[in-house]
């Protein structure tokens, strides 16, 4: 019988999380909580592992991930860390904050789609930490959705997604945060993906504005989940919306109220941890969803990025 065939294990507490390194350990997929969203997590030094994750995902070979380690010395270990990058790490790890860096080349030419440098983070979840020290591996895991889209913020989204591709979630119940960590790249510290944490706080540690990231080719995105079309619902979705069209479910903000709200007190952090599951529930009724404006400072920024490739033509 092929992994193929067998439902997941659904994992929880303490003996959950011992389970889940054993599996780990053995090759095997497992997903796991992180704050931000749950990842597909797989021994990083495994290549057949790592291979394993772009399958479940049906991920394009060219887009690498990220790896989860307990520490920053962990970090040290597989990257070459700029001074920058350990500002940052000081500032925001365990955190919603992903840096790239050259690598050492000990890691599977897989983790890190063939680059010079690897993604690189250190997750605040307490399940998360863990499972890396019961492991005792790097973690390579990107979001534990197919590829393209919605990325999961709780066991359940993980398994309508992806049961019957790995062998275990471990379940930690709704993520705090909601949306994907903040990637920086370098040489100078570089905004490649907006998330978990603003850009205002990360320029704030720096004492520096952050650099734009360059434009990118469509099938080489120099970071992110950057393809256009991307945590996408299957229903059509339409941005900046004060009024919903016939036919359409209506997601507010603040003083738009909308059929169902991202947030009615207009709280940026509320609409993070929201926005994917919501996205996911108005999707089941098949209708069209029209969103309201939500403004671009802090993690609003983050949510009309993930808004912006939801809506984009497929
Ligand atoms: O919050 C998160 O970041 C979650 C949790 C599970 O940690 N993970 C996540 O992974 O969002 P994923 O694969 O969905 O997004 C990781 C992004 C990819 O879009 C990839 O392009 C970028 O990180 N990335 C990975 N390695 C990179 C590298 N060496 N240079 C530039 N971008 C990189
Ligand atoms: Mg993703």
């Amino acid at each position: 019988m092929t992994q193929d065939m067998r439902r997941a294990e659904r994992l929880e507490g303490e003996a959950g999380v011992a389970r889940a390194a054993t599996l780990l350990r053995s090759g095997a997929l497992v997903s796991f909580p992180t704050e931000t969203v749950y990842g597909l997590g797989a021994d990083a030094r495994n290549s057949d592992a790592v291979q394993g994750i772009f399958a479940a995902k049906g991920r394009p070979h060219f887009n690498p991930l990220i790896v989860h380690v307990p520490s920053f010395d962990a970090a040290g270990d597989l990257a070459e860390m700029p001074d920058w990058a350990e500002v940052l790490a000081q500032a925001f790890w365990p955190g919603a904050l992903t840096l790239v860096a050259p690598h050492r080349g000990t890691l599977p030419d897989a983790v890190t789609a063939g680059r010079a440098t690897v993604a690189l983070r250190v997750p605040a979840h307490p399940l998360a930490l863990q499972l890396l020290d019961a492991t005792g591996r790097p973690l390579a895991a990107p979001s534990a959705n197919p590829s393209g889209r919605v990325s999961p913020t709780t066991a359940d989204h993980v398994l309508d997604g992806l049961d019957g591709k790995i062998a275990a979630v471990l379940d930690g119940g709704p993520t705090q945060v909601g949306l994907e960590s903040t990637i920086i790249g370098g040489p100078t510290p570089t905004l490649l993906r907006p998330g978990g944490v603003p850009a205002e706080a990360i320029e704030a540690a720096l004492g520096a504005p952050l650099a734009a990231a360059p434009p990118q080719a469509a099938n080489a995105p120099s970071a992110p989940g950057q393809l256009a079309s991307h945590y996408a619902p299957n229903a059509p979705v339409r941005l900046n919306a004060l009024h919903a069209a016939e036919g359409e479910v209506h997601l507010g903000f603040g003083p738009v109220a909308g059929d169902v709200t991202l947030s009615a007190s207009g709280d940026l952090h509320e609409a993070a941890s929201r926005l994917f599951a919501l996205l996911r529930e108005i999707d089941r009724l098949g209708k069209p969803i029209a969103v309201a404006p939500v403004p671009m400072v802090g993690l609003g920024v983050a949510i009309n990025d993930r808004l912006k490739r939801a809506a984009a033509p497929r």
